[in-house]
């Protein structure tokens, strides 16, 4: 949601915290602003806008200090304004604040605040917690960490905070509760915080990913310590960050969404690597291995995600029914938290999530877990949230996904998903020996596949300069190509804000045909498989209304050809494992129309890549 960045040490901080922000930009680009503390003088600088803007706001500034915080904001409470804008001071100004997250109770806590005589300038329920941890400091006589411990203790909701206080000049305070916060400890008595590891790795590979209700102070003097919101001191779990810098950057392509698409042969391989061999005929998830048993004798597994991460549980869920013949339910997260759902300790719960930060589906988790549920994790980002509450998991490795339109995490998702199955179907014998061997031997060529897809690229940005100014757009699939559908509508209205529907291709006579003319354009996912008779019938239906169709289609496919107005080929494969390949071409189809639209790709309007609050 919002990101967070902060530096203490011997460097200038300025420009640490500026590439940091920029790094983050992808959490939230409403507004961004940083705090620098030199010589006893507190300053802050913040803009609406994204880092840039403030980059321009600051440059004939003099932006000098050793420690200082920053922050890029996704907006919540108030809108998107300079005042608005994180950091907050306190009353007097000797205390900044930055924050990702909700403070719920925070019209409680303003009201006290009021009444002591306190005046607030922005709508932001963060700056009522910066002015409490002022108001207990002086009213208690404690240091810095004990105010902020204090205050915590009166806060309801989510947080990740840094604070900086003009009479500790040596000492920064986070502290974090279901948002996520990573102190680097780097070489020469120096300190980094951030919401994720992005803008620290350049500096350090040390870091330590603080846990629910832990308060961090980072001190030149006295070091680094971890306290309990308890008072308990805690000893901090020191690791070692498998990030590379090279990730993090756009590597000459114009925007990361489409350095992303065309890591897929990658990400898709490295998800696999490891996972199996075609050779000894095995699949294994070390990551789940302890509960592999309780896994294969499951009666049902529920499925919790949101958006992208919920389009792959539903492939998931008709691999795992299919082929491994378990009951799947695949739920949306936010809903299942709220509806009372009936879980026993029998029953496996697995999220999936590319942050494994996303709010609704921890809280998902978390009531799975309260009922006595397993809980398992499918995440891309190592040390997430999510990663870290499950009883086990697998990581994707993806790899860094920076473009808030999520690509190369779905496909290792689904990856994931095939693995699982592979292996579920394998030990329980609802697959034979020669399918299982067929489909592994499938799944490793499924990378070289995806390249031959990739460089198909030129026809389909010359589809996409034909269709880039429509009004809406369907999508069509049966089958696992359903939820494929449903992720190529996604794509389309976040990155072009285009109006895009997926279904499943059979419901469309059931009133979405009605918006049928010559107008609009159809994308149909219509290779070779069970269902494709069906689907063709489906795209007799288009035509016969003057629809215009685009078909995505196996290599050497006749029938379709002569019915579409435009295919788009993709080598045959077992039909399990087709939505690896046909979700390639809708993404670059929304990439290329998002481009000539001239979106803002990799930064679409009101979206942010991790989804922290509800
Ligand atoms: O990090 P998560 O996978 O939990 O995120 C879930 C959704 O917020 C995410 O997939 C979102 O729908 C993307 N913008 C889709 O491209």
């Amino acid at each position: 949601m919002c990101g967070i960045v902060a530096y203490i040490g011997q460097k200038e901080a300025y420009p640490i915290l500026i590439k940091g922000l920029k790094r983050l930009e992808y959490r939230g680009y409403d507004s961004a602003g940083i705090a620098l503390l030199d010589q006893g003088e507190l300053k802050i600088y913040k803009k609406q806008g994204k880092v840039a803007i403030l980059e321009e706001f600051a440059a004939d500034k003099n932006c000098e200090g050793k420690v200082g915080i920053g922050h890029t904001r996704w907006a919540t409470h108030g809108l998107p304004n300079d005042t608005n804008s994180h950091p907050h001071f306190s009353e007097n100004k000797d205390i900044a604040l930055i924050h990702n997250g909700i403070i719920e109770n925070y019209n409680v806590l303003k009201e006290e605040l009021e009444h002591r005589g306190h005046k607030f300038i922005s709508e932001t329920d963060t700056e009522v917690l910066v002015h409490l941890i002022d108001d207990i400091r002086k009213r208690e006589k404690v240091s810095l960490a004990e105010a902020v411990r204090m205050a915590l203790l009166s806060v309801t909701g989510a947080y990740a905070i840094v604070v900086i206080s003009k009479d500790n000049p040596n000492q920064l305070v986070a502290a974090r509760k279901s948002s996520p916060l990573v102190v680097g400890i780097g070489k020469e008595n120096e300190y980094y915080l951030a919401s994720d590891a992005t803008p620290i790795v350049e500096y350090t590979k040390q870091v330590v990913y603080l846990n629910d209700e832990e308060i961090a102070v980072v001190d030149l003097n006295e070091g680094f310590k971890i306290v309990h919101l308890s008072n308990q001191e805690k000893t901090p779990y020191v690791q070692q960050l498998e990030m590379n810098l090279e990730a993090l950057e756009k590597g000459g392509f114009e925007h990361f969404m489409l350095k992303e698409i065309f890591e897929q042969p990658r990400s898709i391989h490295d998800c696999f690597r490891g996972r199996l061999n075609v050779e000894q005929g095995w699949v294994s998830l070390g990551g789940l291995k302890e509960y592999e048993q309780k896994l294969v004798n499951a009666e049902r597994i529920v499925m919790v995600a949101c958006g992208t991460s919920w389009h792959a549980c539903l492939v998931g869920e008709y691999l795992i029914e299919d082929l491994a013949r378990i009951n799947v339910e695949v739920e949306y997260a936010s809903e299942f938290r709220y509806r009372n759902p009936i879980i026993g300790e029998d029953d496996i719960v697995i999220a999936v999530s590319q942050s494994g930060e996303t709010a609704d589906t921890l809280a998902a988790l978390e009531l799975a877990k309260s009922k006595g549920a397993t809980i398992l994790g499918i995440c891309n980002v190592v040390g997430s949230s999510i990663s870290r509450i499950t009883d086990a998991g697998s990581y994707t490795h993806a790899g860094p996904e920076i473009g808030v339109a999520s690509t190369k995490a779905f496909t290792a998702q689904v990856t994931i998903l095939t693995l699982l199955t592979l292996f579920l179907a394998h030990k329980k014998g609802t697959i034979s020996q020669s399918a299982f061997q067929s489909m592994l031997c499938d799944l490793e060529a499924i990378p070289d596949q995806v390249k031959r897809i990739l460089e198909n690229d030129p026809k389909i940005k010359e589809i996409s300069a034909i269709y880039k100014d429509v009004r809406n757009a369907l999508y069509l699939g049966r089958g696992s190509s359903f939820p494929v559908a449903l992720e190529g509508a996604l794509k389309l209205k976040e990155i072009s804000y285009i109006h895009a529907e997926g279904y499943p291709a059979a419901e469309m006579k059931h009133g979405p045909i009605a918006l049928i003319d010559e107008e609009m354009p159809v994308v149909v996912i219509a290779t070779k498989g069970t269902s494709y008779e069906k689907v063709v019938s489906n795209i007799q239906e288009v035509k016969a209304r003057k629809g215009r169709i685009i078909a995505i289609v196996t290599e050497g496919d006749r029938q379709v050809k002569e019915l579409a107005d435009h295919v788009i080929e993709i080598p045959e494969t077992n039909q399990y494992l087709v939505p690896l390949l046909a979700t390639i071409p809708l993404q670059l189809l929304s990439y290329h129309i998002s481009v000539m639209r001239g979106c803002n790709v990799d930064q679409p309007r009101n979206l942010a890549k991790s989804v922290t609050v509800e």
